[in-house]
């Protein structure tokens, strides 16, 4: 019987996407594969993501910067990479209104890092790569800027036209892994997906940040006019179409992913406001707080895009991905998760998790 396993290496594992598709592919695949998580814990990285991985033997963790070549390169010369899964990356628009410098670092420089100690480690002397060895960068749809109409979607050949620092800088990243598969034939993939939501989602994003507001009775801030249209995947949905393309997607390509599951803004606050009605037993003092007067529309994001649409016929046809949670479904599973993790939440509101790495892997 063959002892090969397959090892992966995943950037940004303990953030939300990321520590979502190590324990979708741990679930999948047990033994058969090997996960190196590397992942520098800024603010959005944390290890108690990945409490029911942490003591598989197949699982080894890096505290390692995507910037840090030699670092980089050194997981490359230490183990036989097969895959590369690179979710890090900083990943919130009003973060990078404030702070656009790091979102350049990180994801333009650190992309640039990842790609091309993968391609020293995979290259060989003819300038070929290694058989069965793929690169995969994980993308959003908001390179491809804003939509202004109804019944028009984000294709792949979409042009890129981003708008925000974050988005810029994703786009950056995005040019930089094609311009390795055209002029190297890098063995890579990109994929493009719309907004996630679901379990470990950082409480900044919409969706945590109005669950976690309304269960306080605090304020549920709505930019501008609230009628922004965003469209949500559950995060099951995506790490299952980031595992299936690189199965079964063709090289060099590049696969949107999204559900066809568009909402305005304040749509969504309202579909939070009444589930979290519906969940909590009468008995629960919080039920009290849930008052539609929450709801509180604040000063507008600057350069807010007004839409996003995926149109994932591509995946869907190639791939034979489908999204399998539809967001009634969804959002109840989300809020039955923060429900059950009020100490992940409390925690990292608190910033109390950035001592378990201490605890756990330097004492
Ligand atoms: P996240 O902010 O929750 O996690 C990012 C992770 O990357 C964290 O664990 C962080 O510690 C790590 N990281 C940041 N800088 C690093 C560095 N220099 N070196 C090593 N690790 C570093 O992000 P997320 O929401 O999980 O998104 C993951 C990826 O998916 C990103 O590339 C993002 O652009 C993309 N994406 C996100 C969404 C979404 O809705 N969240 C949608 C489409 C695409
Ligand atoms: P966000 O979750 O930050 O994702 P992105 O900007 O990457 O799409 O925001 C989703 C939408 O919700 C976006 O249109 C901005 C809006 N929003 C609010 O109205 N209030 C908030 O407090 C937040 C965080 C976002």
């Amino acid at each position: 019987m063959s002892t090969q396993i397959r090892t992966y290496l995943v950037t940004g594992g303990a953030g939300f996407i990321g520590s979502n598709y190590i324990g979708y592919m741990f679930e999948k695949y047990g033994d058969a594969i090997r996960i190196i998580n590397l992942d520098v814990l800024t603010y959005a990285g944390n290890l108690g993501n990945l409490k029911d991985v942490e003591h598989n033997k197949n699982y080894i963790f890096k505290k390692v910067d995507i910037c840090d070549r030699d670092a980089v390169g050194a997981i490359f010369a230490e183990y036989d990479i097969d895959r590369v899964v690179h979710f890090a990356a900083e990943s919130h628009v009003d973060r990078s209104i404030k702070d656009p410098e790091i979102f350049v670092r990180t994801n333009v420089l650190g992309t640039f890092v990842m790609l091309n100690c993968a391609k020293q480690a995979w290259e060989n002397a003819d300038g070929s790569f290694k058989a069965d060895k793929r690169f995969l960068h994980v993308s959003t749809d908001e390179v491809y800027g804003s939509l202004e109409e109804e019944g028009t979607y984000f294709y792949e050949h979409t042009p890129y036209d981003p708008h925000s620092p974050y988005s810029a800088s994703k786009a950056g990243s995005d040019m930089m892994v094609k311009a390795y598969m055209d002029t190297y034939r890098f063995p890579a993939n990109i994929t493009n997906c719309s907004n996630n939501y679901g379990p470990f989602q950082f409480p900044e994003k919409l969706i945590p940040l109005m669950i976690n507001n309304a269960l306080q009775g605090k304020k549920l801030p709505v930019y501008g006019d609230g009628k922004n249209v965003r469209d949500w995947l559950y995060v099951g949905d995506h790490v299952k179409a980031i595992d299936m393309v690189q199965e079964k997607g063709r090289l060099f390509e590049t696969y949107n992913i999204g559900g066809h599951n568009e909402k305005e803004n304040i749509e969504i606050i309202q579909i939070i406001l009444e589930t979290l009605r519906d969940m909590l037993p009468d008995s629960d003092v919080r039920k009290a707080h849930l008052k539609d007067e929450l709801i509180t529309y604040v000063e507008d994001r600057k350069g807010h895009d007004r839409r996003y649409a995926i149109a994932p016929d591509k995946i869907k046809a190639e791939v034979g991905w489908e999204p399998e949670i539809m967001f009634k479904e969804g959002i109840r599973k989300t809020i039955q998760w923060f429900f059950e993790h009020e100490d992940w939440m409390a925690n990292v509101t608190s910033g109390d998790y950035q001592k378990y790495y201490t605890e756990m892997y330097e004492k």
